[in-house]
């Protein structure tokens, strides 16, 4: 599939008005996308958990306006105009337009809502412009009743890539890849698909306790980061490891062997750390309190014989995967020992969900 396939190839009797609302989930990556080209186009491929109760709720509503070329709308977060938000929306809205040539036709009234804590350091771009491209391609839908789910899927999935990389795998669920590879079916740089394989049983209901660590703004944004993986000394090499993890997790979410699974999920995460470390110029997004936790899970792990391992995303909160079997002991554990590492001892329960739901 190629770009150009997203583009409307006829114009049609849109609404003169009305709304759409579509809630989004959150993922968490277990192989890192970290690193893009071209207009968010990831340098190696990534699989994500999608998660069930971290999640964006948008409703959408459109006005037609009197024609003009510029982009009209307005963003509100819990009912509080925000417009912080609208530099990012505005930008969002430039790189789809070709997408969805309406845009500029209407007014748009954006009201979102987080079910995690604002500031909780909790990424809310995957979730919140999954929810947009969702709302947006609704409206297009409303008028081409011959739109396929899948090509609906795709298309969204597409939209949410462009306006940020990791929202490409929040469409769907429980496990999506993102970026091509050779050992996916139908795998693509434009925009996530569902892992179909056969998943094993342990996966369907794998539980993450998110460890909010540090709930304050990031010194340095994802986009950044990603930026400084070119010319970064190790990024060939870490394309080549995140492909190579990519391909050697696929036979363990089909077996279940869950130290397999360990080994592959925190390599991952701390690599993800490493290339930050060694970028030019460096920068360090953990914090002591993030390996005060990992070493206590390492040593809970040994001593319990547990399943349980962590892994982290471009922040310093951290994210205990384990299967459900084991969820009262973790839980204990985690109320026992790993909250005093918790800003005002806050943690999230969450467990891999089934993707985005139109409201
Ligand atoms: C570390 O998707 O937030 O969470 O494409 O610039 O919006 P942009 O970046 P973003 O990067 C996410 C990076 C990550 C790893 C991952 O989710 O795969």
């Amino acid at each position: 599939m190629q770009e150009q396939q997203f583009i409307p190839s006829k114009s049609y009797q849109l609404p003169e008005k009305g709304e759409v609302k579509w809630e989004s989930p959150s993922n968490i990556a277990l192989v890192k996308y970290w690193g893009k080209y071209g207009e968010q186009l990831p340098k190696n491929s990534s699989i994500s958990f999608t998660l069930s109760h971290c999640k964006t709720t948008t409703q959408l509503s459109y006005q037609k306006k009197n024609s003009s070329k510029k982009f009209s709308f307005e963003v509100y977060l819990d009912g509080n105009r925000t417009e912080s938000f609208e530099p990012k929306i505005e930008k969002f809205f430039e790189r789809v337009e070709k997408y969805l040539p309406f845009l500029t036709e209407y007014h748009f009234k954006i009201e979102t809502q987080n079910s995690f804590p604002h500031s909780s350091g909790i990424a809310s771009s995957a979730s919140g412009m999954s929810a947009l491209a969702l709302c947006l391609l609704q409206l297009e839908r409303q008028a081409n009743s011959a739109m396929t789910e899948e090509f609906f899927n795709q298309k969204a999935s597409f939209l949410a890539r462009l306006g940020s990389g990791s929202a490409a795998r929040s469409i769907k669920g429980n496990l999506v890849v993102w970026g091509e590879h050779t050992a996916v079916n139908k795998s693509s740089n434009l925009y996530g698909v569902e892992f179909s394989d056969k998943v094993h049983e342990v996966f369907k209901n794998y539980q993450d306790t998110i460890l909010l660590v540090d709930r304050g703004e990031k010194q340095v944004s994802s986009t950044v980061g990603h930026n400084l993986m070119h010319n970064h000394p190790f990024a060939e090499q870490r394309f080549l490891q995140a492909n190579s993890n990519l391909e050697k997790i696929l036979p363990v979410l089909q077996s279940g062997n869950l130290d397999d699974f360990i080994f592959i999920v925190e390599q991952e995460a701390l690599s993800l750390h490493a290339m930050m470390m060694s970028s030019s110029p460096y920068f360090i997004l953990i914090k002591p309190n993030t390996l005060e936790i990992i070493n206590k899970i390492w040593e809970y792990r040994e001593t319990h014989k547990s399943k349980i391992c962590f892994t982290l995303d471009a922040g310093a909160n951290v994210h205990v995967l384990y299967p459900e079997n084991e969820k009262a002991k973790v839980l204990d554990f985690i109320k026992n020992q790993l909250v005093g590492y918790c800003q005002k001892g806050m943690y999230i329960c969450d467990e891999v969900g089934f993707g985005a739901k139109p409201l």
